[in-house]
């Protein structure tokens, strides 16, 4: 009986010292580490750290959910301007096949800034996670699709942009996840 209230005496202090631990252990993770262990569980890691820290010192919120959100903000931005810069290189070429596969691409960012990338943006607003990965998810075939019309020509004007939204979209989806299952510290055994 008494070792029994003494353990459970001993389970109450080492919950409570836990309880009083647990948070200044993860508020020493600076902002910095934090997205360190993100990018590093992200398929592309320097584009992450370089994406994710030139923007960082804007941002007074270095959560997760704030680098989903950075993320696709950048992705957003890029696009939406690429989607202004098309009709210029359509018209810059003579060339019927190259505009036709930039007439073509024009629809495909129409269709990723319009819609998927607003949609994304919105569920990281309300919370669905999961429709963030699904959007971020057609983002990514969209731009695929913007980038195979180029297959048979000398030029594509558009493949950096093509493999940056692609790259960036996955790494928005890497993140995304830790928001659906509950983020864990990685424990060591
Ligand atoms: C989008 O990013 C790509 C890759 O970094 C870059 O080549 C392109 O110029 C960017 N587009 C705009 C409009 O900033």
């Amino acid at each position: 009986m008494i070792l029994a209230s003494f353990s459970t005496f001993i389970l109450l202090q080492l919950s409570i010292s836990l309880g009083f631990f647990v948070p200044p252990i993860q508020s020493i993770l600076s902002h910095t580490s934090l997205l360190e262990q993100i990018c590093r569980q992200s398929p592309h890691y320097h584009l992450c750290v370089m994406t994710l820290r030139s923007s960082i010192h804007h941002r007074s919120k270095a959560d997760i959910a704030g680098f989903a959100h950075l993320t696709l903000e950048i992705v957003n931005a890029n696009a939406s301007i690429t989607l202004e810069h098309i009709p210029k290189f359509h018209g810059q070429t003579e060339d019927p096949k190259l505009k036709m596969a930039l007439k073509d691409c024009l629809v495909s960012y129409n269709t990723i800034v319009k819609v998927h990338l607003r949609e994304a943006l919105n569920a990281m607003d309300v919370g669905d996670y999961r429709a963030v990965q699904q959007k971020a998810y057609v983002t990514i075939i969209e731009a695929e699709s913007c980038n195979t019309k180029f297959r048979n020509l000398a030029t594509s004007p558009l493949r950096d942009t093509n493999r940056y939204v692609q790259n960036l979209c996955a790494i928005a989806i890497s993140i995304a996840k830790k928001l659906v299952l509950p983020y864990q510290l990685p424990t060591s055994i």
